[in-house]
């Protein structure tokens, strides 16, 4: 059966082949046939700061790949507009291919103007940028199968090979160190002499089970060029490859065989496909073919793939996920009781850490697809200080929220908790001007104003660098109108709220901005709006700062615990003041919360602005400061007036 000459023969022409293919590769080639490209479709704000940024993390990118590197992230987060970029080179390119293919996809990129993301996807490289992070993204919606244009000639016998291949690389590229995976195989048919090729790749940031999940994905997707001669898959995390010409080199191959275990395919199985497949090939193509038309014409209208809609929108979580990520929603889980519902630790399948929120606004009168497009909204709020929206669930009547972990926790554990006086005076100012900038993000460069309602120390939460993202912003949308003021439970904390709004329910940014500046005294003091009237002779936290400031003692203001030397009486004096402007009546005359990080950032005190006396909520005595009786009644039960301390 095994004719010697057939083996001869077979091994001169592939070696012929190799041949020429080396002659081929022997001529650099950086593979920039182009397989999906896209913009995002919203803007970024200040395009000139993005600009910047962004050409900052290409520079980055750019050295790395020039150390040898074929994966590589780089961010910059100055200013308002941070970036974030992604470039990943197929590992069989050779450097200079890969720096070519990412020169290339560089200029490629750019045609997206003012885009806060874009994707370029070659054979040989995948180009990335976002103005938040998406380095752990794996497989996205809009991920898709890319079918070259050739069939075949023994389709049943190189499908099955190819299949065999893929399933293999499936299972042995997320146990490879650095996720890459280039092998071939003979194909077993009749002829005997064709070889498939398959690239399997990872973006290196995810982990195991997050490429597996996107392998999973892409070689599905990948079905629809099963009677091609070639195919791509490509995803946010992953890409998979396969084509009877070789497109990486003889030793470029990986030995997978030790990754396998006991699911991998083996040559046996492409040999009984092979020998089964010919007597029914004829009804099994004309299937194939029947089922790819379908699918083909399914592919075309799906348009854009990795679109930035697609991108963007809020996930949809399945309640039975979320319930096992939470343990039930279990004591142990939970993280905190927030004025819209508990919140509690959950860890995903592939391993994510999430905050899981139970709304508890009730049966709001909003009906579902108002809930869905709020949520829609809040998730495409991205800045590095807003905490991000990942998604949501609604299961009859329970409405649950999915947001991004933060192992830190609020600042007021920092502040008042069990880490008090662990923030040093740099570490405070930091906060300070970060929360500002969150805020001057949602009410002035969103395209639609977002006020807060409620900011406090409670909702701000801390990264792993101590850098804030304010929570919970958005949720008072969610509320029904009659609701939004007036009710100390949904909208506003008494102590931080400004007097216009609790007393007249009259909103506008400035709400926040009012509380923003009692957060602020609140830092520098290290105590609580709500605690000074007990420790001072019943002085509120913003009457005693006026009266300290206005008698030029407003260093002692300042945290006892802080250590003198890291901090100027000037510096002191400046966010006292900004404090002050801050919590200012009427609203018109507090600043904004962009000039507020103006005003941060600049030097010296307010000498030409000085700050007027701040107004307040003077409530009867068991509401004012006692958030704990107050949250479940109505603020306007309380004899609330507002005292605007007269101007000497
Ligand atoms: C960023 O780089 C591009 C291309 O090199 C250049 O045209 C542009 O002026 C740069 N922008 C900034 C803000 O540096
Ligand atoms: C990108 O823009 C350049 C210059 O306008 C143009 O020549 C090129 O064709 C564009 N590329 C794509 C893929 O749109
Ligand atoms: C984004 O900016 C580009 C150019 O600056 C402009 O052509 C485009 O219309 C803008 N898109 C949106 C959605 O504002
Ligand atoms: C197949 O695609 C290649 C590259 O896109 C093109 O040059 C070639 O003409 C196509 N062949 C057929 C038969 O459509
Ligand atoms: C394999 O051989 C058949 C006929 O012998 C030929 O038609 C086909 O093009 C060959 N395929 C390759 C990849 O060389
Ligand atoms: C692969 O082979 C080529 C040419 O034979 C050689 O230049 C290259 O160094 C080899 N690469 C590896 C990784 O062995």
């Amino acid at each position: 059966m095994n004719n010697p000459h057939r083996n001869m023969d077979m091994v001169l022409k592939l070696t012929f082949t190799w041949w020429l293919w080396w002659l081929r590769l022997g001529v650099a080639d950086p593979q920039i046939n182009l397989l999906n490209s896209g913009c995002s479709q919203y803007n970024v704000s200040d395009v000139s700061n993005f600009y910047t940024n962004l050409n900052a993390t290409f520079l980055d990118l750019r050295t790395q790949l020039n150390n040898n590197k074929y994966f590589a992230t780089a961010q910059q987060v100055v200013g308002s507009e941070s970036a974030y970029a992604l470039v990943q080179c197929r590992n069989y390119l050779s450097n200079a291919d890969c720096l070519a293919c990412f020169t290339a996809a560089v200029s490629q990129i750019r045609n997206c103007s003012a885009a806060n993301g874009a994707r370029v996807i070659y054979d040989g490289c995948f180009l990335r940028y976002e103005s938040n992070s998406f380095f752990d993204q794996t497989t996205l919606p809009g991920n898709q199968g890319i079918c070259g244009n050739r069939t075949a000639s023994q389709p049943h016998a190189f499908s099955t090979a190819v299949d065999g291949l893929l399933k293999d690389l499936q299972v042995a590229t997320p146990r490879i160190n650095g996720f890459f995976a280039a092998s071939k195989r003979e194909v077993v048919d009749s002829s005997g002499n064709a070889t498939v090729y398959v690239v399997a790749q990872c973006v290196e940031t995810t982990t195991e089970s997050g490429c597996q999940n996107c392998l999973n994905v892409a070689s599905n997707s990948i079905q629809v060029c099963v009677t091609n001669i070639d195919g791509r898959a490509v995803d946010a995390g992953c890409f998979l490859r396969y084509s009877d010409k070789p497109f990486f080199a003889d030793n470029q191959t990986t030995d997978i065989s030790s990754f396998l275990g006991n699911g991998g395919s083996s040559n046996k199985n492409a040999i009984i496909g092979g020998v089964v497949g010919g007597g029914g090939a004829l009804l099994i193509i004309a299937l194939f073919v029947f089922f790819i038309m379908i699918r083909r014409s399914k592919e075309v209208r799906r348009g854009d793939i990795l679109g930035a809609t697609e991108l963007r929108g809020p996930v949809n979580y399945k309640y039975n996920d979320l319930k096992s990520a939470t343990k039930n929603f279990s004591e142990e889980n939970k993280l905190g009781e927030g004025g819209f519902g508990d919140v509690y630790k959950g860890t995903l399948k592939n391993g994510k850490m999430v905050a899981v929120k139970k709304l508890a606004i009730g049966q709001s009168s909003r009906a579902k697809a108002d809930f869905e497009s709020e949520v829609k909204l809040i998730s495409n709020v991205h800045h590095r200080n807003l905490i991000r929206l990942l998604g949501c669930c609604s299961k009859g009547p329970e409405q649950i929220l999915v947001y991004e972990y933060m192992a830190n926790s609020s600042l007021d554990r920092f502040l008042f908790g069990e880490r008090r006086g662990s923030l040093n005076w740099k570490q405070r100012i930091d906060i300070i001007l970060g929360t500002a900038r969150g805020l001057a993000y949602l009410h002035e460069e969103f395209h639609v104003c977002i006020i807060h309602r409620d900011i406090k120390t409670g909702n701000i939460l801390l990264d792993d660098d101590l850098q804030p993202k304010i929570a919970d912003f958005g949720l008072a949308r969610l509320l029904p109108e009659d609701k939004t003021h007036l009710s100390t439970k949904f909208a506003g904390t008494l102590g931080y709220t400004a007097p216009e709004y609790a007393i007249h329910g009259q909103l506008s940014e400035k709400v926040d901005t009012y509380s923003f500046g009692v957060v602020v005294l609140e830092i520098i003091c290290g105590r609580k709006t709500s605690e000074v009237q007990h420790v001072f002779d019943g002085e509120y936290l913003l009457e005693r700062a006026w009266k300290l400031y206005e008698n030029n003692k407003h260093s002692e203001l300042v945290e006892e615990t802080l250590n003198p030397e890291e901090y100027t009486v000037e510096e002191v004096k400046k966010m006292v003041e900004i404090a002050l402007m801050c919590t200012q009546s009427p609203a018109s005359v507090r600043p904004s919360m962009s000039e507020v990080v103006v005003l941060i950032k600049s030097k010296g005190s307010m000498e030409n602005r000085p700050p007027t006396k701040p107004g307040f909520v003077d409530t009867d005595r068991k509401v004012r400061g006692d958030t704990s009786t107050s949250t479940g009644s109505s603020a306007s039960n309380a004899t609330a007036s507002i005292s605007q301390l007269s101007a000497r």
